[in-house]
């Protein structure tokens, strides 16, 4: 069964504590929390004292995805903030295989994300080193997109390889996925589905989870 990542992005933040209980309650699988720098993407989000004040109020894992520039100066930080899985891009890092070495030594989950226009082909020297594999299915940086429909093709190609070289990597697929296209993410070979609006927006919360779950 397909697991559910709300992000956090789409959430009322001045409300920050009950939303987190609410989309757990819900029947979330994991929280997704995006972390901008304003530089590898043009936005800036959470950071540290986001994750370590709603660390103690939950037992939800923590999925951080990292939108920033060399991520491996932060690693061991946002593993002691409470960060369970760590996804860094791999257009942000001069040294990938050290960035996600860094997350595995602080104890976190090594995840490795590719922008729409990165090709499934350049992440496949690290899958081995992966214990997530994040699928951007729109551009990183804002909540609210379209998804763009190419990017199914990659996780397939992903997906694949995954299974050939009998990888548990997990796929994740993140940008613009609602109750409307989840189906042809799942059938495409995604483990999980991050999902901002179409948790946060929807009036009946644990409904659209289980939507999406049930695509
Ligand atoms: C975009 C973020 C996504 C975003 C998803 O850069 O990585 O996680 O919050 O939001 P929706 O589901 O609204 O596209
Ligand atoms: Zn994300």
């Amino acid at each position: 069964m397909v697991k559910i990542a709300p992000s956090l992005l789409a959430c009322d933040c001045s409300r920050l504590g009950e939303e987190v209980k609410s989309v757990c309650d819900a029947g979330a699988d994991y929280l997704h929390i995006d972390v901008m720098d304003g530089k590898f993407v043009n936005n800036i989000s959470f950071g540290f004292p986001i994750i370590s004040s709603l660390r103690d109020k939950t037992h939800i894992k923590f999925d951080v995805h990292l939108m920033i520039e060399e991520p491996i100066r932060y690693t061991e930080r946002f593993a002691a903030a409470g960060a369970d899985i760590i996804t860094v891009h791999a257009e942000a890092c001069s040294n990938i295989e050290a960035t996600l070495a860094s997350i595995k030594k602080c104890g976190a989950v090594p995840g490795l994300s590719v922008k729409p226009g990165t090709s499934a082909e350049d992440i496949f020297p690290y899958l081995d080193m992966c214990g997530l594999i994040l699928v951007m299915t729109v551009e990183p940086g804002y909540g609210g997109q379209a998804l763009i429909p190419y990017t199914l093709d990659k996780i397939k190609i992903i997906r694949r390889e995954l299974d050939e070289r009998r990888c548990d990597a997990l796929l994740e697929a993140d940008g613009g996925i609602n109750s409307v296209n989840a189906a042809q993410v799942i059938s495409a070979g995604a483990d999980i589905l991050v999902a901002g609006s179409a948790v946060f927006k929807a009036a009946d919360r644990a409904a659209a989870i289980s939507a999406l779950r049930q695509a």
